[in-house]
């Protein structure tokens, strides 16, 4: 490919305009990779496609040629091999119709094996021989242009058009006459470099091929246990800015083997790769449906529940220690185990707001006292607690921490008449705080994972809080790779 096609393939782009605002398909989560997310990516692209050519080995080449005073020499190179690349300048472009990745200048250093045989019948007798040589490639110039596109929930690279051009060859014989120096240039110039050119044409290919399968293997859902799916599969085609590009992500839990009440999906979302002001390589938004959308889940699967007959001071666990705060209950069971049957009585509202997260829990606590091995409900207490989340990053996870802000109890139903709610009240806003709370951010800590690649982990992620989305802006960085890869330096 001519040098001139590589650049043409830039201009095939409609560079579009709109900046940093696009429409996307209608869906919970969305990711940006901005143009810095870009850059980064056309760097590993550019090391694992240099690490893949590197001793590349092209095939043989023959040759004949009359040589004057010698005779019809047959010259055959064989071993040719790619020592090393270099990039010089490379550069990577997004527009509507596809991303190209343009390498100009890099150069190569191969190395081969030289062989030639003379037989004419002013030598009787055939003469060989053999030797190395090194070949110094410069002016190389590599393009590819693809695109990416949905194809059932995953995202699909095709490569559109690529190519390789040799600028410059310079070969250096080792050993050799003058004559084989003079035929390599004249009669094997052109075959080395259209050898070179093919192969990493080829290696392209290979390349895209080997990434799209990366793609499709993504999974479409992420099942985050017992009882939750979160659909994680892509909606709409990714939209290609000038500088960035965008996608769209479902984002609802569903029950496992169920099908969930659908949330309200809003068209043509607008997404900012905008991250107050810092530059980082991708933003990941979540809309507040999907925290909306599990909370349904784990409501309807009724995994809001909790069992309390253990505390670290288990004296509240029996009728004894009320004694002065509900006589009532003591006098009609003394010294009785309780339990506290804790369940939440309908899906908790959340909100996303400009600071945090914010939900409204209403709990129904049934006081239980256990008599001769029986257990008897004696009160329902219905609670309602407002609560603010924090929400950070633990590992590639989004994960939360609940904060109490406010608490009332009411006396839904008693067996053992009238209680002093205010009483009743401060012991369970210590118990929400000893208790409840620190097991909810137990339950919270681990939180969901967010969309990114295996193998890549998030660095320096901030959270954004942007009514209705919170969002994840962060740069990112190879995690672990090279665990589990062989490496010819450690055996
Ligand atoms: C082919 O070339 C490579 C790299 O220069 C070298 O390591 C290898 O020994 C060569 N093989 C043969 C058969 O000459
Ligand atoms: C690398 O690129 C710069 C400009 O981008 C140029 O000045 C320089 O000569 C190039 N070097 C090589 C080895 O091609
Ligand atoms: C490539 O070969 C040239 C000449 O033999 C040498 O100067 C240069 O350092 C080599 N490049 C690399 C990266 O080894
Ligand atoms: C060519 O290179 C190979 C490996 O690099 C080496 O074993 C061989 O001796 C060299 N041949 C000549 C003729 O220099
Ligand atoms: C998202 O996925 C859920 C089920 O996982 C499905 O019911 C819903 O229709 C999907 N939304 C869109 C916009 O495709
Ligand atoms: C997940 O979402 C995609 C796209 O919205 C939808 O087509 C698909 O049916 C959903 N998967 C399930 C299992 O509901
Ligand atoms: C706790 O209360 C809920 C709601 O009333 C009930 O469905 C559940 O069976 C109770 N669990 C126990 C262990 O008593
Ligand atoms: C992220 O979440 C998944 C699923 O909930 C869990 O298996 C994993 O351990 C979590 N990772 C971290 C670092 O907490």
């Amino acid at each position: 490919m001519a040098p001139s096609i590589v650049f043409s393939l830039v201009s095939l782009l409609l560079v579009s305009t709109c900046g940093y605002v696009q429409p996307l398909e209608e869906g919970f989560i969305s990711a940006v990779l901005s143009d810095k997310g870009l850059e980064f990516a056309k760097e590993l692209l550019i090391e694992k496609g240099i690490a893949s050519t590197v001793m590349l080995q092209l095939p043989e080449i023959e040759n004949s040629a009359q040589v004057p005073l010698v005779g019809k020499a047959k010259v055959v190179l064989s071993n040719i091999t790619i020592n090393n690349i270099q990039v010089n300048s490379s550069s990577v472009k997004t527009g509507e119709s596809g991303i190209v990745l343009v390498i100009s200048g890099a150069t190569a250093n191969l190395s081969m094996t030289w062989r030639y045989t003379i037989s004419s019948w002013l030598i009787p007798i055939g003469i060989s021989d053999s030797g190395n040589a090194s070949i110094e490639v410069t002016g190389m110039q590599v393009g590819l242009t693809v695109n990416l596109r949905n194809q059932e929930g995953s995202l699909k690279l095709t490569l559109l058009d690529y190519g390789c051009h040799v600028g410059n060859l310079l070969i250096k014989l080792e050993g050799g006459a003058s004559w084989l120096y003079q035929l390599l240039v004249d009669a094997f110039e052109g075959n080395i470099a259209s050898a070179v050119e093919e192969g990493i044409s080829e290696k392209i290919k290979e390349g895209i091929v080997n990434l799209d399968n990366l793609l499709q293997s993504l999974p479409k859902q992420i099942s985050l246990d017992k009882t939750a799916v979160l659909n994680v599969s892509f909606i709409g085609n990714p939209v290609l800015s000038s500088s960035s590009i965008a996608i769209a992500i479902n984002g609802s839990f569903t029950k496992k083997n169920e099908v969930l009440v659908p949330l309200d999906y809003q068209q043509g979302l607008k997404i900012s790769a905008a991250c107050g002001g810092l530059q980082k390589m991708m933003k990941v938004s979540i809309h507040e449906n999907v925290l909306k959308s599990a909370s349904l889940v784990y409501y309807s699967a009724r995994k809001m529940q909790l069992i309390i007959d253990k505390l670290p001071d288990q004296d509240i666990l029996n009728t004894a220690k009320w004694r002065f705060i509900v006589p009532q209950l003591y006098k009609r069971y003394p010294n009785d185990d309780m339990q506290l049957n804790i369940s939440v009585s309908s899906p908790p509202v959340i909100q996303l707001t400009y600071q945090d997260i914010g939900a409204t829990i209403f709990l129904d606590i049934i006081v239980e006292v256990l008599e001769k091995g029986e257990l008897i409900p004696v009160a329902i207490i219905s609670v309602k607690i407002g609560a603010s989340c924090a929400v950070e990053i633990v590992g590639n996870n989004i994960s939360g921490r609940l904060r109490l802000q406010q608490l009332s109890t009411y006396l839904k139903w008693s067996k053992i008449g009238n209680l002093h709610m205010y009483l009743i009240q401060s012991v369970m806003s210590s118990a929400l705080k000893t208790v409840i709370i620190p097991y909810l951010n137990y339950k919270l800590k681990r939180g969901f994972p967010l969309p990114i690649v295996d193998g890549y982990g998030f660095q320096n992620a901030i959270i954004l809080y942007n009514h209705p989305w919170i969002a994840v802006c962060s740069d990112v960085s190879l995690e672990d790779y090279y665990l589990g890869q062989p490496s010819p330096y450690i055996s």
